[in-house]
């Protein structure tokens, strides 16, 4: 029997520093959800001292969640910790995870502290966290850049306080494979307790290196890896937890772990993620990718058709995916909707949610007479409480003619009241968010606008993501529809809704 590898996924709270990923809590608990059914073993749920937002999701994460850890992030003092406590106490099992920077740049420019007083520190908040739960984690942020004998203490002293979970971030994924892997294998050999505590780590991909880096400290003797659905996380990402799985499951010849997880949940837990937060799925992403098991050249078709392993070396229902299957029509009851939405492990928290969705759905099938369990999903997402929604998009009509000008007239719901505006543009797009603008005003800045077809043919519902930047603000909108106009209008509309509630957040890393 081998070791289990804990799969602690990070999802909610380093993916969500990610420049708009930012989610609300019926969000943050849909993906926890689908982690818990992927047999994650630890979810790390946010930063519980970042905002109130932040504060409930991490609760409701707690208080629904039954069979993973529910863990919260805490900066090493005793407020950040108190917060971090009070947001886990209904989780089954839970974690507080604390953390100090080591790294000389760090200790010095950003906390201004003495390693010696880093290290009271440390040690100070192990105790702080112990009040609250016997799981504590304790990471040295910048680890990768931190120097070994310094390391070698401090570990000592949080394990001697309690700690029992040591991780070893690669804060901004400077380190390489073999450095990385030989500094495990260094701190775990060096520091007298290490056979104490799970050893993790938490590897940044900045030079493209967060899963190999990973991989390699698994060899030298971690346990536990930190990673992310689809790669999200600060700046160029974390490591990806669906490639970190797949490695150790295709090679168990190399790695001395095994891994409980349900690798059929990866790709449902892609999408939902991707489609959560807008940040799409590049197509030749390893595992996720739409490309990841498509053969294009003709000499790999062949291959495959006579035999799999010639070209493959996983199976791609192995990790989810599943021919698109029209599984709903126009003429398909509210039972059968429900049904399917819950096989896809897409759960309405109310009655006025299932009939929103119910509708869109019909409205959907009169237009397009083919519906996959991608176009559901797309429905059933959230516009969670439209009700709720500051913009509401009433009416719009755009006109686009080869030689004239585009040209967009919209009406919308604002607060209540009802608002037309009108604009010309460079393209029916543009028209359409300048005649939104000339009723919003918002001030925001467009960073980013993609769209992606949802399903194959000219009737697939396109959907829009739209980035919008305002202050300190950034913000992802999403909209779906088959008319591409329309769902950039709704993807619009949804970025500035959020721009309303968006409220102040602390990065836990500033
Ligand atoms: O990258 C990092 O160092 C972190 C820590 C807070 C673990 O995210
Ligand atoms: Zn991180």
């Amino acid at each position: 029997m081998k070791p289990s590898l804990i799969v602690f996924d990070t999802t909610l709270r380093d993916g969500e520093q990610s420049p708009g990923a930012s989610m609300n809590k019926e969000e943050k608990l849909r993906i926890a959800r689908q982690l818990e059914k992927m047999r994650v073993d630890v979810i790390e749920a946010g930063f519980a001292a970042a905002s109130i937002g932040d504060f409930e999701a991490i609760r409701l994460v707690s208080e629904n969640i039954r069979e993973s850890t529910v863990c919260s992030l805490a900066r090493a003092n005793d407020a950040d910790i108190t917060r971090a406590g009070e947001a886990i106490a209904p989780a089954a099992r839970k974690r507080i995870h604390t953390f100090i920077a080591t790294s000389p740049i760090h200790m010095e420019k950003k906390l201004n502290m003495t390693p010696n007083e880093v290290l009271e520190q440390a040690v100070k908040a192990i105790g702080w966290a112990r009040r609250y739960t016997d799981d504590v984690e304790f990471s040295a942020e910048d680890a990768g850049r931190s120097e070994l004998d310094f390391l070698c203490r401090v570990f000592e002293a949080v394990i001697s306080a309690g700690a029992t979970t040591i991780n070893v971030p690669d804060t901004v994924g400077y380190n390489l494979p073999k450095q990385f892997s030989h500094t495990l294998a260094r701190l775990i050999e060096r520091v007298p307790n290490s056979d104490k505590v799970v050893w993790s780590v938490h590897c940044h991909n900045d030079l493209g290196l967060a899963v190999a880096n990973s991989l390699a400290a698994i060899e030298a003797g971690a346990r536990q890896v930190e990673c992310t659905i689809n790669g999200l996380g600060e700046r160029a990402g974390n490591a990806a937890l669906e490639e970190i799985v797949m490695a150790v499951r295709t090679r168990p010849d190399i790695f001395p772990v095994e891994i409980a997880l349900d690798t059929t949940q990866i790709v449902p837990a892609s999408r939902l993620v991707s489609q959560i937060t807008g940040y799409p799925v590049q197509p030749n992403k390893a595992i996720v990718g739409a490309n990841a098991f498509a053969h294009e050249a003709g000499i790999h078709q062949d291959g495959v058709l006579k035999h799999r392993e010639t070209y493959e070396i996983m199976r791609a229902e192995d990790v989810g995916w599943k021919e698109n299957k029209l599984v709903l029509g126009k003429h398909s009851g509210r039972n059968a909707f429900k049904n399917r939405l819950s096989e896809l492990g897409v759960i309405l928290e109310s009655e006025e949610a299932l009939n929103a969705a119910f509708t869109r759905f019909k409205e959907l099938a009169d237009k397009k007479h083919e519906i996959f369990d991608e176009d559901l999903q797309a429905l059933a997402r959230p516009e969670v409480a439209p009700e709720q929604d500051y913009y509401k998009l009433g009416y719009s009509l755009v006109s686009s003619e080869t030689g004239e000008i585009p040209h967009a007239r919209v009406i919308l719901g604002v607060g209540g009241e009802e608002k037309t505006g009108e604009a010309d543009g460079s393209g029916p797009v543009d028209a359409v968010f300048k005649a939104i603008e000339e009723i919003a005003q918002s001030g925001a800045k467009l960073l980013l606008y993609s769209v992606n077809a949802i399903t194959t043919g000219t009737d697939a519902q396109g959907e829009v993501t739209v980035r919008l930047a305002r202050d300190e603000h950034i913000v992802n909108g999403q909209g779906a529809d088959t008319d591409i106009v329309i769902a950039s209008a709704k993807a619009y509309l949804n970025a500035l809704n959020k721009l309303q509630t968006s409220r102040e957040r602390l990065n836990p890393q500033l």
